[in-house]
């Protein structure tokens, strides 16, 4: 199931309920944005209309993914997706609750060899901070 960003946490909520009686394993958090905050858009054109992914996402997800992490303590496999560019960027969905983590915009723009930039960077900042495997980082902002 893939959430949209804009989605108000009453209406997670009532897809959380929904979700509960069917048998899926995963949520998506987040697809793309339909709000146009334009403080946060660094190109000059803009479609008047449709989704808006990368970097105006980034923060939407990783808040939807920590809500909906908190919200079902660990019953799903959460896969953050919206504005990693990086290994920090991919650390942050992980910390909030994310398992796995989905990038389009990033490797459009950084081309296919930023997944493998990300994997070698990510496991450099996991042995720092005294992780020794991914698994034991999901939902860490919520074991300080
Ligand atoms: C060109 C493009 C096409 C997309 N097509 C779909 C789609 O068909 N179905 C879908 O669920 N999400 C689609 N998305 C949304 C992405 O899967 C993703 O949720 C969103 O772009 C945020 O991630 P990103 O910032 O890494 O791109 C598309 C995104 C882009 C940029």
């Amino acid at each position: 199931m893939k959430f949209s960003p804009d989605s108000p946490k009453k209406e997670i909520d009532e897809l959380l309920s929904v979700i509960e009686k069917h048998s899926i394993q995963g949520i998506i958090c987040s697809n793309l944005t339909k709000q146009r905050v334009f403080e946060k858009i660094k190109d000059d054109f803009v479609p008047e209309k449709g989704g808006l992914s990368g970097k105006i996402v980034e923060d939407l997800a990783t808040e939807e993914v920590r809500y909906v992490y908190k919200k079902t303590k660990g019953k799903y496999i959460i896969i953050g997706c919206g504005g990693i560019f990086s290994a920090e960027d991919a650390y942050k969905k992980i910390k909030a609750g994310a398992s796995l983590v989905q990038m389009i915009t990033g490797m459009i723009f950084e081309g296919p060899q930023i997944v493998g930039e990300i994997n070698r960077a990510l496991a450099e900042l996991l042995l720092k901070d005294g992780y020794e495997n991914i698994s034991q980082a999901v939902g860490a902002d919520f074991k300080i």
